[in-house]
């Protein structure tokens, strides 16, 4: 199976395709960067670290997309200081455009996962832009469910991989996690406000604890993690429930967007988008939530309007 990521010499693009190798989901891997020496290194890098794993890996330019099952996009312009992910949307739309033409042109049935900040809009702007069927097209948003998760383990004093939990909305500021979906062990879990407003504290400060400490790089590790889990699943066929964002027709009573939500993966890409009953406590943040989406969506058409 043949994987390629865009954007390879970053810091989500390089570790998420040396765990899609190192991790058996691909016997083939082609980095592509617009920093051609500093991708070349890392394919001869890898390449010798998975010698033993039979898995080729190569450095190339969209012209190799050819072939490829899986398309990660991970490029993005250096994003510098950010207080809000959102701030990066016009300066990723022309770079996403442009992949989003290169898949059209060198791997129209590849499935696409847009890992560009903000991953919301963007995913739409690569759906929109290549005319794609919406199922393959989604947008990465599964570090914020393992982040909630991290901190329910830790709220109830019990290992993380015990806890499911599930994120929903942006994948950003808007995000509203589904304290109705958290279970220990599959079993229920009941919270107090206090400790609802604890975990919806915390949540804003993860990324600005990522920024102040100036590092020039994002959360690459578990990013690459969560890439290899849904490359796995349309790979592997797996069927999988994971949330990711993706375009609405209809789903939730909206479309025009692309948004996160439960959805089913598998070979086919999207099996499945699920309308999950949200709590009444979480109804207004998921309306608040989509109609920011919404409103990004509109971003993109303007930008690719005018780029027409
Ligand atoms: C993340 O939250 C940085 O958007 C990236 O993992």
């Amino acid at each position: 199976m043949k994987v390629s990521v865009i954007g390879a010499a970053g810091s989500v693009g390089a570790p998420a395709a040396f765990h899609i190798g190192m991790s058996g989901v691909a016997d083939e891997l082609v980095l592509i960067d617009m920093r051609p020496n500093v991708v070349q290194q890392h394919a001869m890098d890898m390449s010798t670290a998975m010698c033993e794993l039979g898995v080729k890996v190569t450095a190339g330019t969209h012209e190799d997309l050819v072939g490829s099952d899986v398309v990660i996009n991970a490029a993005g312009v250096p994003q510098g200081l950010i207080a809000d992910r959102m701030e990066m949307l016009p300066k990723n739309i022309p770079l996403v455009r442009d992949v989003a033409l290169a898949v059209k042109k060198y791997c129209p049935d590849a499935f696409v996962i847009t890992a560009t900040n903000p991953i919301d809009p963007l995913n739409y702007c690569t759906w929109k832009t290549g005319g794609f069927d919406r199922h393959q097209v989604i947008g990465y948003s599964r570090n914020d469910s393992t982040r909630f998760r991290e901190i329910i383990a830790r709220l109830k004093g019990v290992a993380t991989d015990r806890v499911q939990a599930t994120v929903v909305g942006e994948h950003g500021s808007t995000q509203v996690p589904l304290f109705s979906s958290a279970r220990i062990d599959g079993a229920p879990l009941t919270f107090t406000d206090a400790e609802k407003q604890s975990v919806l504290a915390e949540i804003p400060t993860i990324l600005k604890r990522y920024e102040e400490l100036q590092s020039g790089r994002t959360a690459g590790w578990t990013s690459a993690v969560g890439l290899a889990v849904l490359t796995r699943a349309v790979l592997q066929d797996t069927k999988e429930v994971i949330p990711c964002s993706v375009v609405l027709d209809g789903e939730y009573g909206r479309s025009g967007l692309s948004v996160s939500v439960p959805v089913r993966l598998g070979r086919a890409g999207v099996l499945e988008i699920q309308e999950w009953d949200l709590a009444p406590d979480e109804q207004p943040g998921f309306e608040k939530t989509v109609a920011a989406m919404a409103a990004a969506a509109r971003i993109v058409d303007d930008n690719l309007g005018a780029a027409e």
